[in-house]
């Protein structure tokens, strides 16, 4: 036993060792594909700036690469004792860690089309799912357990634990569609993308160091070998993506840092523990849904309004009228209203005195942010954003280490 927590050791300073060597020839090769991204067209505006410079985008995809190479890389150090004293191969991790990476590699790929050939909504919620089949297989094939511990005061009805058989593939599914849309759509200011993506996966790396020496030591351990190259990749893209960008990261970052949380969440065994570092997407999805399903009008860019004026951030508006909307839009739009999650203004048509115009701040966090705090400089609304997942991983600690006693 003692003998194998070494090799666990060894093989966990290897990854380390390769992840770091990727990230600083990551950060140093970074600048040199500037010019073959914008010559693709892969290039976007920068909205919120006074001069509107044109930014290679999609910057995603070299990261993922990078992400890519060093697991690959680390398959043969991860066996190497297989390889170099002929010991038994154990086939159960070899799949779980190969099919985990298929599924990485596809998010990259589709995130990256999508990218060069913006999909349609419907698209992108179809190829989370298909890209998490493989994962889903080998759940099955090596873990199959789908079965949960239901809390204290529910289990007078339900008993200690309950089977959902297969719902819990179907949940599975969807978290993946989850990850990969919730930080796609907490988007839109410099530095956002990955620096969320960054809180959410150092959080996973703590919590797989404090579970460590715990009972599901093989989970956390996968769960490392994963997060920790995903972590060295997306520093250098941080790096060059936070304010003022120099580059962007395009759809293509959002999938593959989406898929790389499932994937450990799912195979690592702690889905639900992962899900408490999405408070901030969590609660941006909820907002979200009147204008993602349609019922109040979604224009293309729903990021915070420029102001050159005062070089600040306001939040950006969408404008309706009272007629448009369905009765159920009506009842969604006035609970939103009276919540004050969006801030409305509404006037009387300039030609039709009897129509009613409203203008409404589009439905994020980021714009409700800007609603209750003020215009913000682009730099600094990153900051307090990043500083508000911080906390909320903080609290994701807090309930899972002390309040889940209480339910548990
Ligand atoms: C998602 C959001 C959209 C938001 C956009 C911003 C939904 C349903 N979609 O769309 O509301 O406006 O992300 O990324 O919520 N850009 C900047 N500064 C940044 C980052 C992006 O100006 O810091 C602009 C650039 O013009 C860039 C474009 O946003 O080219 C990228 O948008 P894209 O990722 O293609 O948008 P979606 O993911 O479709
Ligand atoms: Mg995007």
């Amino acid at each position: 036993l003692a003998d194998e927590k070494l090799s666990q050791t060894i093989r966990l300073f290897l990854n380390v060792a390769i992840s770091f060597a990727g990230s600083i020839i990551l950060f140093k090769i970074m600048p040199k594909f500037k010019d073959m991204f914008i010559r693709a067209d892969l290039k976007g505006t920068d909205l919120s700036k006074k001069n509107k410079i044109q930014i290679p985008e999609a910057y995603g995809v070299i990261s993922g690469a990078f992400f890519l190479i060093v697991t690959f890389l680390f398959i043969p150090l991860r066996f190497y004792e297989t390889l170099a004293f002929n010991k038994e191969l154990s086939h159960h991790q070899f799949i779980e860690y190969l099919a985990a990476l298929l599924s990485i590699g596809c998010m990259i790929f589709l995130g990256f089309a999508d990218d060069v050939l913006d999909l349609k909504w419907r698209d992108k919620l179809l190829l989370p799912t298909v890209a998490s089949l493989p994962l889903l297989m080998v759940y099955f094939a090596n873990i199959n357990s789908t079965t949960i511990i239901v809390p204290y005061p529910l289990r007078p009805w339900l008993g200690y634990a309950m089977n959902l058989g297969f719902l819990y593939y179907v949940y599975m599914g969807m978290l993946a569609v989850f990850c990969t849309n919730a930080i796609n759509i907490y988007a839109g200011i410099n530095g956002i993308e990955v620096g969320q993506s960054l809180v959410i996966a150092f959080s996973v790396l703590i919590s797989n160091l404090i579970e460590f020496n715990g009972p599901f030591r093989d989970n956390h351990i996968f769960s490392m070998y994963l997060i920790i190259p995903f972590i060295a990749c997306a520093i250098p893209l941080f790096l060059y993506n936070k304010y003022p960008s120099r580059v962007f990261v395009g759809d293509t970052f959002c999938y593959f840092a989406g898929m790389t949380f499932a994937v450990v969440g799912i195979l690592g065994h702690f889905s639900k523990f992962l899900l408490l570092f999405f408070i901030p997407q969590i609660f941006n999805f909820l907002l979200s849904i009147p204008q993602l399903f349609k019922f109040i009008p979604c224009p293309r860019h729903r990021m915070p309004k420029y102001n050159p004026e005062t070089d600040l951030l306001e939040p950006s508006v969408v404008q309706f009228y009272d007629k448009d909307l369905s009765k159920i839009s009506q009842l969604i739009f006035k609970v939103f209203r009276l919540f004050r999650f969006i801030r409305v203004t509404e006037k009387l048509d300039d030609k039709d005195k009897k129509l009613v115009q409203y203008e409404s701040s589009n439905f994020t966090i980021i714009n409700f942010y800007l609603t209750v705090f003020g215009p913000k400089r682009e730099d600094q609304l990153t900051k307090q954003l990043l500083t508000l997942q911080i906390i909320c991983c903080l609290i994701a600690f807090m309930i899972r280490y002390q309040l889940s006693k209480l339910f548990y």
